[in-house]
């Protein structure tokens, strides 16, 4: 028996995507990634003086993000201002992207990746990863790989790419399962997390679905970056109608 989704998506189907480089002309790089209903946009500033200077480290430079969900993000209106899971978020993002940045230039600098959700319908930390990884590239910042990134789940005990939010509160059997992952495009891994239960050999069979899916990502991000203020679609086609 096939595993129907809510949306009618195939396991391995992403949600529609939209990427776009260059959308926030006053700052260094910018990009805005949409994929389904979750919209991220990022705008990078620097490098540039690290400030107080005692967080400086002559050895490296280094990637601040600040993530930002908008009140008007989700229908339950958000309070402004940081949180425990916006907080996490900015040291996810960080870790994600900072294998690939090539901090070491950077000496006693800093490199401030914006990321705002303007629409959340899940996936949100993922979309930021995208949305800040072209954004670093587009401000011209040297990174040794663009950095791509999807949601794998498990609802009950089928495994599928990039949940929405109705996908997360799934509820029958074992329940959801969100690992976001994020990796190379020669598929190495700079981030991964487990929310739930799973066991090994399925565990290796999402980051084998989110090697597929990133590899997609992967070609959507590095088009956006040659195209700048264009946008490119990708992921089912469903915009085209
Ligand atoms: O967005 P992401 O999947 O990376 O992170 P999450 O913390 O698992 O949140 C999943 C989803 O829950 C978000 O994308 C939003 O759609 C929703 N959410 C919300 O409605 N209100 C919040 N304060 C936080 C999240």
């Amino acid at each position: 028996m096939t595993f129907k989704r809510i949306d009618g998506r195939a396991i391995e189907e992403m949600r529609p995507i939209k990427a776009k480089v260059g959308v926030v002309p006053n700052a260094d790089g910018s990009a805005m990634w949409q994929q389904g209903d979750t919209i991220a946009i990022a705008a990078v500033y620097g490098p540039k003086e690290l400030h107080p200077r005692n967080k400086r480290d002559p050895e490296t430079g280094m990637l601040r993000c600040t993530y930002n969900m908008n009140s008007f993000s989700v229908t339950e209106r958000i309070r402004p201002g940081p949180s425990r899971r916006s907080m996490e978020i900015n040291k996810i993002i960080e870790w994600a992207l900072s294998p690939s940045v090539m901090l070491s230039k950077y000496a006693n600098l800093v490199i401030d990746v914006h990321v705002n959700i303007i629409q959340a319908d899940a996936g949100t930390r993922c979309a930021a990863i995208n949305a800040a990884a072209m954004a670093i590239a587009h401000a011209g910042i040297p990174m040794k790989d663009i950095i791509s990134s999807v949601s794998v789940g498990k609802l009950d005990k089928q495994l599928v790419v990039d949940l929405t939010k109705a996908e997360e509160d799934f509820e029958e059997g074992e329940g959801p399962t969100d690992i976001p992952i994020s990796m190379t495009h020669d598929g190495k891994l700079t981030h991964l997390q487990l929310d739930g239960k799973i066991s090994g050999k399925q565990l290796k069979e999402a980051i084998e679905m989110a090697k597929k899916a990133t590899q997609e990502i992967y070609e959507i991000q590095k088009q956006a970056l040659k195209e700048v203020g264009k946008e490119i679609i990708g992921g089912k086609k469903k915009w085209l109608k």
